[in-house]
């Protein structure tokens, strides 16, 4: 089945930035099931490779996938591979010609790049390289600047910088299809940004974030941390309405002190549309509230499309939530009584995120995601650490590495149940019971 699918079927070659490399996969995954379509890598198939070939899949769907991705950065139609110059010609040869003659034709103009990765090839070996491609029936005439078609020799050297071997371990041909969308990432750069904070997130992660949450146009999509609103400047970019809370007075009205080493006060239009304004997505800036995320003001309906956000560690801002210092336990979910007081008090990490996998488990609509950091301290960190929830399932987990110990991981879950479930505070923690079952979505001492 495989040797005649490689006669038979497309494949696409994805050639992958080498950065954010933990995120990659599960961005494309995203990307595919937004189109309905499965992961079906190749055989060989290498998580930390930059390059992905990918089967069962059309021009179309590729070009969607790049359309939206940042961690990819081009994408071709494979026309032959191997492990060496051998290998590649006689799998080049064997491609159906019907596939490749419309774009060898007289009349079009081409140029060949090469590409190679991990090793850097002067001039003269580049031109040897498209020499040794003769064999292939061009017809048409090489245009460098502006050509009809551009096709591609991909040459990977590994991933060893200090271990660059002569010869590439693997070789891949192919028609250029479309470019990713890497160009976001300095379009968008938090430096370039009107409105910042100290914990303004990266741009390139937020993109990353918005795919992984595969966020779509008409979507509406909620920041409970919304902070300077920089997770919804990257879901607008994809067309989603956006809206989030923060409980930072100062950050909401964009008021207090600027970020900014030169600046002392924030001007008087710093503030998140603003920043939408920017991009020219403002038509898609629902509002953002001052709230409490522990404290849920949205009515117990499935609100949001996507929720996507980045809660507070307690490292550059601290875990404050409103509440009255008598007030220790937390009072049941639907309890808005008059009687409140909001004094600040510690918003413990375990109930941030109990409070998060709750709220979205309750306001996601079917099949909606939600997108979280969680900080993780390395030396004792085991998967079972990540917070689960019985109506959200776990899609990836991806690390982002600080320091030997400690990092923060994008969690992406899926909801895929409805909650009929009644949810009961005990003493501080949140256990969700389904029939006579109770689940702990952090482990407490009663329930393990
Ligand atoms: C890591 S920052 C989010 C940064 C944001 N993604 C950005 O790009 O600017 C966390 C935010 O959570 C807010 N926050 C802290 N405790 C909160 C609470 N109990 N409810 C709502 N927001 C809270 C902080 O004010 C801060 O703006």
């Amino acid at each position: 089945m495989a040797l005649q699918c490689s006669r038979t079927c497309r494949q696409y070659l994805l050639h992958l930035a080498h950065d954010n490399i933990d995120f990659r996969l599960p961005e494309i995954k995203a990307l595919l099931s937004i189109q309905g379509k499965p992961f079906d890598p190749s055989e060989n198939f290498k998580e930390k490779s930059p390059f992905l070939r990918l089967n069962g899949l059309s021009e179309d769907n590729i070009r969607n996938i790049m359309g939206r991705t940042v961690c990819a950065k081009s994408a071709f139609e494979l026309w032959g591979h191997g492990k060496t110059t051998d290998e590649l010609k006689s799998s080049l040869l064997k491609y159906p010609s019907e596939r490749m003659l419309p774009f060898l034709q007289e009349e079009s103009t081409y140029k060949i790049n090469v590409y190679t990765f991990n090793k850097t090839l002067v001039f003269q070996d580049r031109i040897k390289k498209i020499d040794a491609l003769n064999f292939l029936p061009f017809k048409g005439k090489v245009n460098l600047k502006d050509p009809d078609h551009i096709f591609c020799l991909l040459e990977d050297y590994g991933t060893d910088p200090n271990n660059i071997p002569e010869e590439p371990f693997y070789r891949y041909f192919g028609r250029w299809i479309a470019d990713g969308q890497r160009d976001l990432i300095r379009s968008h750069s938090v430096k370039k940004r009107h409105f910042i904070g100290n914990t303004s997130m990266d741009a390139g992660l937020s993109f990353i974030m918005a795919n992984h949450a595969r966020v779509k146009e008409h979507d509406l999509v909620y920041d409970p941390f919304v902070g300077t609103g920089s997770l919804l400047v990257a879901c607008c970019q994809f067309g989603a309405y956006v809206c989030g809370t923060d409980i930072d007075y100062n950050t909401i009205h964009g008021a207090g002190k600027s970020s900014r080493t030169n600046q002392k006060w924030r001007g008087p239009d710093e503030n998140i549309r603003a920043n939408l304004r920017q991009y020219g997505t403002e038509r898609q800036y629902v509002d953002v509230l001052i709230s409490d995320a522990s404290k849920s003001i949205w009515r117990r309906e499935a609100l949001f499309d996507a929720i996507i956000t980045d809660p507070p560690y307690g490292i550059r801002e601290s875990t404050r939530r409103t509440g009255s210092h008598k007030d220790i336990i937390k009072p049941p979910e639907d309890f808005c009584g008059e009687s409140h007081v909001p004094v600040s008090m510690e918003y413990r990490l375990s109930d941030i995120f109990s409070d998060l996998l709750n709220f979205a488990a309750h306001h996601l609509v079917m099949g909606g995601r939600l997108v979280y950091w969680l900080p993780i301290y390395r030396p004792e960190y085991c998967e079972e650490m990540i917070p689960l929830h019985p109506c959200l399932s776990l899609i990836s987990n991806c690390e982002q590495v600080f320091s030997t110990h400690t990092s923060r991981r994008l969690i992406t879950m899926e909801k895929t149940k409805e909650p009929a479930v009644c949810v009961c505070a005990l003493n501080v923690f949140l256990c969700v019971c389904l029939s006579s079952v109770c689940v702990c979505v952090f482990p407490c001492s009663a329930h393990v």
